[in-house]
């Protein structure tokens, strides 16, 4: 059986590290890092995300400040709310709830976002700067999945990779780190001829295309490192809901050399990674060194 990877417990560890990272800042800088974050709208998974948001900022000793808007809101308003914090020397990092109501332009108000406080990393400029390797905020799943993939497997030189999927939020950017850790990158996708072939020849196997169990046991080289980013609610008995992944997990885990489970995997690490970049967007803003340990 595959060794079971423990997101939310590295979660856990990480969340301490960034306290005390954000104790040693309000101590020797007189820093308090601050973290907004906006809603648009009444979505209620959303809004879920945002309260969990809001609670661990606060829990690990940062100004957690949340600005919950109707969602007739409009797009220049929500301009005004971004331009406000950019210019609020208190928010060290913006982050605006995806997705936003239909009658905003999504990408104008990503790129609105001051480069240096977007902890999401999803302005044009940190895109780029990722995929040309130079320092940048790094989008929050596909760092929690490297940290996951290097704390269980160590280097990941040379190892074939493949990525389920070519989202901005996750594909793309996790493509780009497994590239900057040497990996052998392929991107696949809904449309790649033989999905299960492909899968079939990865150490490395991440999958993020939102299709319930799309992975099968026998897509899985024996003994390969599985990293399953699929939240899929989906019906269960007396009119429950559950979460399931991408990834069969019961047929996947007997040929799996180590996968994560959904839930309990990248989950937890989404929101971790996003304080640790909270941290890092201050250290940068107030020229202090990135403390060691995160
Ligand atoms: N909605 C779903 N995932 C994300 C995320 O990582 N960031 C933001 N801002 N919105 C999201």
């Amino acid at each position: 059986m595959a060794t079971v990877i423990d997101g939310k417990a590295y979660a856990a560890k990480l969340r301490s590290r960034v306290a005390d990272a954000v104790s040693m800042l309000i101590t020797h800088h007189q820093v308090k890092p601050g973290l907004a974050v906006v809603l648009v709208g009444e979505d209620p998974a959303s809004q879920v995300y945002v309260r969990n948001k809001g609670k661990q900022t606060a829990e690990t000793g940062m100004e957690s400040v949340e600005h919950k808007l109707p969602g007739e809101t409009s797009e220049q308003d929500l301009l005004a709310l971004i331009d406000k914090l950019n210019n609020d020397p208190g928010i060290n990092g913006i982050l605006v709830q995806l997705p936003l109501p239909e009658h905003i332009d999504e990408s104008k108000v990503i790129n609105t976002i001051n480069v240096a406080k977007d902890v999401d990393g999803f302005h044009i400029q940190n895109v780029g700067k990722l995929s040309i390797g130079v320092d940048s905020l790094v989008p929050c799943t596909p760092a929690g999945c490297i940290l996951l993939l290097k704390d269980h497997l160590g280097d990941l030189t040379g190892k074939n990779a493949v990525v389920v999927g070519r989202s901005n939020i996750v594909g793309k950017p996790v493509s780009m780190l497994l590239l900057k850790e040497h990996c052998t990158v392929t991107i696949a996708h809904s449309r790649t001829s033989d999905l299960p072939a492909v899968c079939r020849g990865a150490d490395i196997l991440v999958a993020a295309v939102g299709v319930p169990e799309l992975v099968k046991g026998d897509w899985i080289k024996p003994g390969a490192t599985i990293i399953d980013v699929g939240i899929n609610r989906i019906e269960a008995e007396g009119g429950k809901t559950r979460l399931i992944g991408d990834v069969d997990y019961t047929q996947a885990s007997k040929v799996a050399g180590a996968i994560t489970p959904v839930p309990g995997g990248v989950g937890p690490m989404t929101i971790a990674c996003l304080l640790r970049n909270t941290v890092i967007a201050a250290c940068r803003q107030h020229g202090i060194d990135i403390p060691a340990g995160l």
